[in-house]
């Protein structure tokens, strides 16, 4: 990557190695200022390839020394390569590499690096080349052994990947570990961690009856902040093996936190790193929602070990490979930890509205990629919602095409064919599909697999006819995709339909298809591989309602066609409870978009407030889901409805339908937070934190209608509930409540929750996120951020802290964020260059906050346009933002 250019990389381009390494010894001195490195590398000839020069990755390094068999041999550096002309003849040979580097200086937190006063690695994707001289590529799987050297009172705790083989005293107040890993990896899964933490320690023993050590470090201090990861760990060691059969193979594995993280984990090879939000968690100081995340991402990494570590990528472009699956896994997880049908619905709806709110606008902007795209500058801007969330989704319809069982077995042929190897994405798909011949998906996977190859979200458009003579319900369904980037035009997708009829009374109709005997039950999978298709329901009593995309069994937009009345039935009485919950949002996007456009009244009409209110009291339905349903769709979400998007329009129709809900739903608000207030022992599960949900949205509602009415009870019962909470979800509830209505206490509240937890990093977050988040009234809460900025405990170093504030805004709060004065955008690009002079992969990605600039009106349209010009016009722009605002204004 020259600057001012962007230079791609292809993956039609694949070559295999030259070279291969299987074995490397590494030997490091850590000392913040100056690392020194030795590497003896153990490098075979591919006898495939080509005679070629040795070229070694190699990034921000040093170099001391390089020997190879023993002697002195001639080298050059080329494109940031170590680049050996003639490497010894053999077939084998040894390559003994010294450098140095400079963890201190490393603000990119890539590579090796200090946080606090440790020391820490991320390798992925290409953060080993920092380290040391490499054949950093995922297909070189290598078997490591580390031996670190360090002062033992700075540094007592000595880590990396596989076993502890040897410690012991070394002069000068120093000493050293040395670790090996059995199983042969690609680079970006080493790790290293030198620092002075304290674990939580747990054994378990797995089916086979082996026993295995589990680790949880983190600071002195934080140990009472870790029962919930272990216990996350435990159950997903249970799970893995209990649904796929996958043991843990390592006999010991660790979780290390670190509070300077890009991401939120990373699995290396038995030494899993993770960002401080997603291991610590106490009721004190994490929310429900925390629990939860943690929960999920202590889960993704540990299931990483086998969809990952233990079959990797061959490339980048496969990275759907393992975040695709390892998504879909995470989730299948957590569904069924959270038990009955209903708090699995309310699971898989979190994860639909996340899918909804930044993959599908991802799909439709700058940014649109195949889930395995074709090139990419920095391959750092490709760890997307696409790869992760929609690559999870085409999991989810192979899952739905094969069924349960045949998905287990297509999972075991996957490991009996591919166990030690880097592969592709045609390789995981085939092996589903051969463990399962004659399926659904076996029969037409070429025409399935376009779902890894074509960006855009499919449009499925269904309209039905009733014929009552012949008692008869036809159901037309087509699609259609719009290009994307690189792509003018898609072949049509395989797409898995899950419906089902519904009786106007609210009865579910047995579905029995034209030529078929009898009907096979009350849902079914239509599968959808044509730009046009048609169903016949025989035996069909009286016009039904049909239920489509049940559980959203596909990652597309759906225009049913259906009237006011049809979406009534189906909020109702879908036996589907994710269309119960979509037939709400659905009535509530059509009232918001028509207002946004000057098409209709700001306001709800009378049937849906009473369909609303009629859920909130509904004597039946659980807190989480009545949440679920009475949150009107976000401004995001409703942006990418419209044609054209004035923020400030669309946030002042939303907050109207907002505050109409708190006014006229007024008593039930009251009887849902008396009614779900509780007194039980705190506990993270879903039963709990769904009243504690339902209880934090009625806070809202009452004060926000205070606001209005005047009257000060609410804002007061608030508050006192602030100062009283025995827990965090409910103490950051009440203070939402205050902010968010702009109650004249929020702001001695917000000083006592500062200095409460003034200490605790993962809290002051939420405590500056909670003010960048707040509903804009006159331009304060912008103003807000800006003075937020000065702040003594902000810093735009730590990931967290920046995201907190900077995400916050530009993300969740359109309305502050897109000011007519294009302040906003000014403040933005100042942020974005700010950061990239430190950490380009974080700067990246507050880049992306503008990729749907073309959608707005006038006068943000060509504001915007300004401030990412004057962004790409910087000189000394990382390849990182370039790519990003290149591509936005292409
Ligand atoms: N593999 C990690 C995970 O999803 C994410 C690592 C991302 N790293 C990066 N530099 N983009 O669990
Ligand atoms: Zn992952």
């Amino acid at each position: 990557m020259r600057e001012g250019t962007v230079t791609l990389v292809r993956r039609e381009d694949y070559l295999a190695p030259a070279y291969r390494i299987r074995s490397v010894e590494l030997c490091f001195d850590l000392e913040p200022a100056k690392t020194l490195v030795s590497s003896k590398l153990a490098i075979e000839r591919n006898p495939q390839a080509a005679p070629q020069p040795l070229r070694l990755h190699g990034e921000g390094l040093t170099l001391l020394r390089v020997l190879a068999n023993g002697e002195s041999v001639s080298f050059r550096h080329e494109d940031g390569q170590l680049v050996i002309d003639h490497p010894p003849a053999d077939e084998s040979f040894t390559l003994e590499i010294r450098n140095s580097c400079c963890p201190e200086k490393n603000t990119e937190l890539s590579g090796l690096y200090t946080s606090g006063s440790g020391f820490f690695t991320q390798c992925e994707a290409e953060g080993f080349r920092r380290i040391t001289y490499f054949l950093d590529r995922p297909d070189v799987m290598a078997v490591y052994t580390v031996t670190l050297r360090a002062d033992k009172a700075k540094y007592p705790v000595l880590l990396s990947n596989g076993n502890l083989v040897e410690q012991g005293e070394l002069p000068g107040g120093r000493h050293f570990a040395k670790w090996h890993d059995p199983f042969p990896k690609p680079s970006y899964l080493f790790a290293l961690v030198a620092a002075d933490l304290v674990a939580r320690e747990q054994k378990i023993r797995t089916r086979s009856g082996k026993e295995h050590l589990l680790q949880v470090f983190v600071r002195r201090g934080d140990l009472d902040k870790t029962e919930h990861a272990m216990n996350s760990l435990v159950a997903s060691v249970v799970w893995d093996e209990a649904r796929f059969k996958l043991p843990l193979d390592l006999e010991r594995f660790m979780i290390v936190a670190v509070e300077d993280f890009n991401m939120g984990a990373m699995e290396n090879k038995g030494l899993n790193i993770f960002n401080t939000k997603f291991v610590l968690a106490s009721p004190a100081t994490a929310t429900d929602v925390d629990f939860f995340g943690v929960e999920s991402v202590v889960a993704h990494e540990y299931f990483h070990n086998w969809t990952g570590n233990r079959i990797t990528c061959r490339d980048w472009f496969q990275l759907s490979l393992k975040e695709g699956l390892t998504v879909y896994r995470d989730q299948e997880f957590s569904m069924d930890m959270s038990g009955g049908a209903s708090a699995r619905a309310v699971r898989r709806i979190e994860d639909v509205r996340q899918l909804r709110a930044a993959q599908f606008p991802e799909d439709a902007g700058p940014m649109a990629h195949p889930v395995r795209p074709d090139s990419y500058a920095e391959i750092n801007n490709f760890y997307t919602a696409t790869v992760y969330d929609k690559g999870a989704e085409v999991v989810r319809m192979m899952a739905t095409l094969v069924g349960r069982e045949g998905f287990a077995n297509g999972m075991s042929l996957y490991f009996e064919r591919h166990d030690g190897q880097a592969v592709t994405c045609d390789d995981f798909a085939q092996a589903i599909a051969d463990a399962n011949p004659g399926s659904a998906l076996s029969v037409r996977l070429d025409a399935f697999k376009r779902w890894y190859a074509q960006a855009g979200t499919p449009t499925v458009t269904a309209r039905g006819t009733y014929d009552a003579e012949n008692r008869r319900y036809t159901l037309t369904l087509e699609q259609f995709c719009g290009p994307s980037p690189g792509q003018p035009f898609k072949f049509p997708f395989v797409i898995p339909v899950a419906m089902g009829l519904v009786a106007q009374d609210g009865s579910s109709l047995p579905l029995q298809l034209a030529g078929e005997e009898a009907p096979g039950g009350t849902s079914r999978v239509l599968v959808l591989e044509h730009p046009q298709q048609q169903w016949v329901f025989e035996n069909v009593d009286a016009a039904p309602v049909p239920s489509l995309l049940r559980g959203f069994s596909a990652p597309v937009n759906l225009d049913d066609g259906l009237s006011d009345a049809e979406r009534m039935v189906l909020l109702a009485h879908d036996s589907d409870a994710f269309n119960r919950w979509e037939s709400a949002q659905k009535l509530a996007l059509s009232r918001l978009c028509a207002a946004a456009q000057g098409l209709g009244p700001a306001a709800l009409d009378a049937p849906l407030v009473e369909a609303l209110r009629a859920v909130l009291r509904h004597p039946a339905l659980d807190a989480s889901f009545k949440e679920l349903v009475l949150q009107l769709p976000s401004e995001g979400y409703v942006a990418e409805h419209l044609p054209v998007v004035d923020p400030q329009r669309v946030h002042e129709v939303r907050e109207a339908m907002r505050a109409q809900l708190a006014e006229q739903l007024h008593a039930d608000w009251i009887e849902a937070f008396e009614r779900n207030a509780t007194n039980e022992a705190y506990a993270p599960t879903v039963a709990q934190a769904g009243k504690r949900a339902l209880v934090n949205m009625a806070l809202s509602m009452l004060c926000l209608q205070s606001q209005r009415s005047g009257d000060p009870v609410w804002p007061g019962r608030a508050y006192q509930r602030f100062k009283d909470a025995t827990n965090m979800t409910e103490r950051l509830g009440a203070l939402s409540a205050l902010v968010e209505s702009h109650a004249g206490l929020a702001e001695p509240a917000l000083s006592r929750f500062h200095e409460l937890f003034k200490d605790d990093a993962l809290v002051l977050d939420k405590w500056f996120a909670l003010q960048a988040r707040a509903p804009e009234l006159d331009g304060r809460v912008f103003a807000r951020v800006k003075a937020l900025l000065k702040h003594p405990d902000f810093s735009l170093r730590n990931p967290n802290r920046a995201r907190s504030l900077l995400f916050s805004l530009t993300m969740f709060n359109p309305a502050a964020f897109h000011r007519a004065d294009a302040a906003g955008y000014v403040f933005w690009a100042d942020r974005v260059m700010d950061i990239d002079a430190m950490n380009p992969q974080l700067a990246a990605r507050l880049a992306r906050v503008m990729d749907r600039w073309r959608k707005l009106a006038e006068p943000y349209r060509g504001a915007a346009r300004e401030a990412i010009a004057r962004v790409a016009a910087k000189p000394d722009l990382s390849g990182d933002v370039r790519e990003i605002v290149t591509r936005a204004l292409a």
